[in-house]
């Protein structure tokens, strides 16, 4: 986690207004002050804040409760006004910040909903809005910017096809099935919440996007028609219990009211050609989150879990080049966090470009909801109408 230390000293003090102290907005105000920011979190409005534990334990001061957004933001002004509210809030809490006038940080997914996701665009275009800054913080990692960089230069010719997995450890899909993330009306869908990220960097490297989705997926792990699952790892240690469900979270990963599938295949092709295969899986003891990458003059391969990366041109006889980035961390961020605190910090003081925008938040959003309305419409999508509809809704048709 060091390696993602600051280079630049926050210049002055920031004075900090939080909507939803989940654990999420918990971990990046720690990565914040770890990196060098200096922090004053005026305070927080949220029911139930379940990152308070996490921002104690990280000498981050939390400031004080506020009883509504309204009066959070009528105590402005603010230099961040920082929104981690479970994703069906998010649209309500990002216009309520606009008006407010101040810079906005805001979890990602940017909205919930295809309809969110126009009015959104609307907005933006429409009425003179604050900067805003989405936290797929995928941007901010060092292996992920190396695999841009190489696609960008053209180290792999022009791009062909890529397979890609996100797999996750049976603890983290347990809380996914008792979270809030278990419901579509609060979460979306898995991928929604869990892979925005993924296909938000997919639609950089292909620089177009998608033409037409298909996909498959459902709940065939969490759900109470199973019998005789066991509950305890082989150390003896209890299986899904270990992490707090959160705000309206539900008791038992297997018996709770989910509606969002564990497991889930999608498969895309971008109006380049460009081709690409997903595979998620919630419930898995060999956990992976990788990238294969090929192009006609070369192959890449991005381990994102080991944050390793691989590259060989295709008819390059010598040894792959290999880096190892090192810093892993059991939050599987692998620094990240630290990294995209330090382009925040950058973007305030120095006026750098941040690395994603809200644009490019909607665009990763709108595609995984084509993909899941192709599985749940058992149809292969075509796009086309989604962008057409997109493209008026921000003045560009
Ligand atoms: N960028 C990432 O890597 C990453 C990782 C995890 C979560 N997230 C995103 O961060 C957001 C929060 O997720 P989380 O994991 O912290 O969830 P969480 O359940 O830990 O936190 C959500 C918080 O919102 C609060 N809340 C509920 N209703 C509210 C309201 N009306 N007003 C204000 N606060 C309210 C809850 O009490 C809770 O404290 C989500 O949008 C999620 O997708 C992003």
């Amino acid at each position: 986690m060091r390696a993602a230390r600051a280079t630049l000293r926050a210049m002055k003090t920031h004075r900090i207004g939080v909507i939803g102290l989940g654990q999420r907005i918990a971990h990046v105000l720690a990565a914040m002050q770890e990196v060098g920011w200096r922090l004053n979190v005026a305070g927080y409005v949220d029911p139930a804040p379940i990152g308070m534990p996490i921002v104690l334990a990280h000498d981050v001061a939390a400031g004080k409760p506020y009883a509504s957004v309204d009066a959070l933001l009528k105590d402005g002004p603010f230099d961040l006004v920082m929104i981690g509210s479970p994703n069906h809030l998010h649209y309500e809490h990002l216009l309520a910040a606009f008006a407010a006038g101040n810079p906005i940080f805001a979890e990602k997914p940017i909205v919930r909903t295809e309809e969110e996701t126009f009015a959104l665009a609307r907005h933006l275009v429409d009425k003179k809005t604050p900067p805003l800054f989405i936290g797929l913080v995928m941007r901010s990692m060092p292996i992920v910017r190396e695999t841009i960089r190489k696609v960008d230069e053209g180290a792999l010719g022009e791009l062909i096809s890529m397979d890609a997995t996100e797999h996750l450890p049976p603890e983290h899909g347990g809380y996914l099935a008792r979270n809030w993330r278990r419901k579509q009306e609060w979460g979306g869908s898995y991928f929604l919440d869990k892979v925005c990220h993924d296909f938000d960097i997919f639609g950089r490297l292909a620089k177009s996007r998608p033409a037409r989705v298909a996909s498959l997926g459902g709940r065939r792990i969490f759900h109470s028609g199973r019998e005789n699952v066991n509950r305890t790892y082989s150390d003896g240690m209890p299986a899904y219990a270990l992490r707090d469900g959160g705000w309206a979270s539900a008791n038992d990963a297997f018996h709770s009211d989910m509606d969002v599938t564990d497991h889930q295949t999608a498969l895309v092709e971008y109006d380049s050609g460009f081709q690409l295969s997903f595979h998620a899986n919630s419930h898995v003891a060999l956990g992976e989150r990788r990238w294969y990458v090929a192009g006609t003059d070369g192959t890449l391969i991005a381990d994102l879990v080991r944050n390793k990366l691989m590259f060989r041109g295709a008819l390059d006889k010598a040894k792959p080049e290999r880096i190892d980035y090192a810093n892993r961390t059991d939050d599987s961020h692998n620094g990240a966090d630290q990294a995209m605190a330090c382009d925040l910090l950058a973007t305030l003081e120095t006026g750098a470009t941040f690395p994603v925008t809200p644009w490019d938040s909607m665009v990763a959003g709108l595609t995984v909801m084509a993909i899941d309305r192709a599985m749940e419409e058992r149809r292969m999508v075509d796009c086309a109408p989604m962008w057409a509809e997109y493209d008026l809704a921000r003045g560009a048709a």
